[in-house]
């Protein structure tokens, strides 16, 4: 699927299909988080996949009241993104800018390239920030050291959404307007 359709046409996926992801697609999708781009390509996302029935309820009894609850309990996988801290925006000295870790950008890339590669594949999804972050570390066994940052729901989509809308291209940059400050 072409770059620019992936991006326009993904959309937020909050029921699945139980059919299981094939293990390529799972490879691929991995493939595409791996390639992303990083701090001086230091590398700091991993990616913790989980298809085990009893783990995903577990996890799923820790998003109650997240819209994305019954995508979370129907998706046949999880992914669960993590950070190895310390290593993204920092030199030689510490931290190489006034903002500290970078981990939060570089798994948002990481994440990006989760979701577009899932639905060149067809593959829906949800990015879940909203849940009992120490319960699921927990769960998952999260070493020291490491940032659990969000979740990801996928699966073959049972619904597909209308496109949430956008705000428009001149209250988001400064089109027809260069030199001049952003709005609010
Ligand atoms: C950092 C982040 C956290 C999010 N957390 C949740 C969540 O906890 N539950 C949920 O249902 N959707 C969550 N979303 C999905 C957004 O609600 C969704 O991307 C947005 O409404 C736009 O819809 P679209 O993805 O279909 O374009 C999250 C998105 C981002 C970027």
């Amino acid at each position: 699927m072409d770059v620019m359709k992936a991006i326009l046409t993904r959309r937020s996926i909050r029921k699945f299909k139980p059919e299981p992801i094939p293990q390529d697609s799972i490879i691929r999708i991995l493939e595409a988080a791996r390639w992303a781009p990083s701090w001086k390509n230091s590398q700091c996302p991993r990616m913790v996949v989980i298809t085990d029935r009893k783990i995903k309820e577990e996890i799923g009894r820790t998003l109650a009241g997240n819209r994305a609850f019954e995508g979370a309990q129907s998706a046949p996988a999880l992914i669960a993104v993590c950070a190895k801290m310390g290593e993204s925006g920092y030199g030689a000295n510490g931290p190489a800018t006034e903002k500290g870790d970078w981990y939060m950008f570089d798994c948002g890339l990481a994440v990006e390239n989760i979701l577009l590669s899932a639905w060149s594949l067809g593959l829906g999804s949800v990015i879940i920030g909203h849940f009992d972050t120490p319960a699921v570390a927990r769960i998952i066994d999260l070493p020291e050291g490491f940032a659990l940052v969000n979740l990801i729901a996928i699966g073959v989509p049972d619904k597909n959404p209308e496109a949430p809308p956008r705000k428009a291209l001149e209250q988001v940059s400064n089109l027809n307007k260069f030199g001049v400050k952003l709005e609010e």
